[in-house]
């Protein structure tokens, strides 16, 4: 098979290694490889928001899948434009995306379902929003409808706070993605991502994975694209993961398809457990960065089978398999993110740390300038380690990490310090 990856970040590095090694796979091309996906991949100059210019390249290629990782493109609707014309594309439709790109529209499909979720109202108006507030007489939660970088969501402390974020929301601080908004319950409990392949009705989920979102040690700070992650979830049960599959994924996948709008590709449901059990917090409909780095770090065998059985409708002959020992993926960032950074910084120690047993360095913004590996972006390597237990794991992790160099370089100290402290804790 000739494989084509869409975008260039840390999650797209592992996707892209991990479909280089499948044995099923000749070549993995990408669209404007970051510096370390170049050593798994062939490098195309395409925007992969550029929908007509990427499906021309796959065209030229020959390529026989193209496997979408961020949500930009699938929310243009790439996906919808591959199939089009015959070029199975791994990823949801422009349609299905909407379970991502909409969250007012996720919603109503989690209502339909009966999935698990908190209470919410949708509203255009603050006056609506408000009383709707004041009906419920405690702090809620207030969520941009549309895609907002991960600024679109306000958790507040009391009602007036609640009804400030919906203010600063309509009132156009995430700009058009802000025109409507979902006010929500708030839920209390540790937070755990549980992410699967789907291909229209049959659903294979991957190991459960916690990311960490703050920016700061102890979850402080402004929220970012992601500092670390682990997987699995210690102690979550398989009684507790059967649940989550038949009483979030399964239904969700269902009623979309009863509304002819079948979703193809990863469905990542970001979960809180509360005392009443999983609920929902959101839908993606791609894979998480760094959950990626972390899940395939333990997935074994030809990931671009599993992928292209579920791009053409037969993942009911998948079996999915992973390797038993925890993974933790801690995130180097330039320093200032997820504010304004410099780019362009030197990077020393990556060969070394990619040495380091139980180990492998996935880059996001990286680059080579004259043959020296550079800073491009605000997360720039995911340090992923494989250990015989958590302890061991994060032990390798931030040992390996302390071989690698960048003026201003950042890090999390506290990385999967909550799979220590045991049974789901946050
Ligand atoms: P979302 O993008 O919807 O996942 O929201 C971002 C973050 O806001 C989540 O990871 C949670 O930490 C928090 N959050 C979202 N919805 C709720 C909720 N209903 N109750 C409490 N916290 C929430
Ligand atoms: N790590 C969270 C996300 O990818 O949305």
């Amino acid at each position: 098979m000739r494989v084509l990856v869409i975008g260039n970040g840390g999650r797209e590095h592992a996707l892209a290694k991990a479909l280089n090694d499948s044995p099923s796979t000749t070549d993995v091309y990408a669209t404007r490889p970051n510096a370390g996906m170049m050593s798994c991949t062939k490098a195309i100059d395409v925007d992969p928001i550029d929908c007509p210019s990427v499906v021309e390249s796959a065209q030229e290629l020959n390529i026989d899948l193209v496997v979408v990782g961020p949500e930009a493109p699938l929310v243009a609707g790439l996906c919808d434009q591959l199939r089009a014309v015959g070029i199975p594309a791994f990823g949801p439709s422009q349609r299905a995306a909407a379970l991502e790109g909409s969250k007012a529209f996720a919603k109503d499909v989690m209502a339909a379902a009966g999935v698990p979720t908190a209470a919410y109202g949708t509203f255009t108006t603050a006056e609506d929003a408000c009383s709707f507030v004041d009906q419920h007489g405690k702090a809620m939660v207030v969520k941009a409808d549309g895609l907002a970088a991960g600024k679109g969501v306000i958790v507040s402390e009391s009602v007036s706070e609640t009804h400030s974020a919906i203010h600063e929301i309509l009132g156009g601080f995430v700009g058009d993605a802000g025109q409507q908004i979902v006010v929500e319950e708030k839920l209390v409990g540790p937070e755990i991502s549980v992410i699967a392949l789907v291909d229209g009705t049959t659903v294979r989920a991957f190991p459960s994975a916690r990311d960490h979102k703050r920016v700061g040690d102890g979850d402080t700070g402004p929220n970012t694209g992601g500092m670390g992650a682990f997987s699995p979830i210690p102690h979550l049960g398989t009684e507790v993961e059967a649940q989550i599959l038949e009483s979030v994924l399964q239904p969700t996948v269902l009623e979309l398809h009863s509304r002819g709008i079948p979703f193809s590709g990863f469905l990542y449901a970001g979960l809180m457990m509360t005392v009443d059990g999983p609920k929902v917090l959101e839908f993606n409909a791609r894979m998480g960065d760094p959950e990626c780095q972390a899940l395939l770090m333990r997935f074994r065998g030809d990931l671009a089978q599993a992928l292209y059985a579920t791009a053409t409708n037969r993942l009911d002959e998948v079996q999915l398999d992973f390797d038993p020992r925890p993974s933790v993926c801690l995130v180097l960032t330039s320093g200032g993110y997820p504010a304004q950074y410099t780019k362009g910084l030197p990077i020393y120690g990556v060969t070394k740390a990619n040495e380091s047993p139980g180990i492998f360095v996935y880059h996001a913004g990286t680059k080579y300038v004259d043959e020296q590996l550079v800073t491009s972006g605000g997360r720039v390597l995911g340090v992923t380690a494989l250990g015989n237990d958590y302890e061991d794991a994060i032990h390798r992790a931030y040992r390996a990490a302390d071989l690698i160099h960048f003026e201003g370089l950042q890090r999390r100290s506290d990385i999967a310090a909550s799979a220590l402290r045991g049974a789901q804790r946050g």
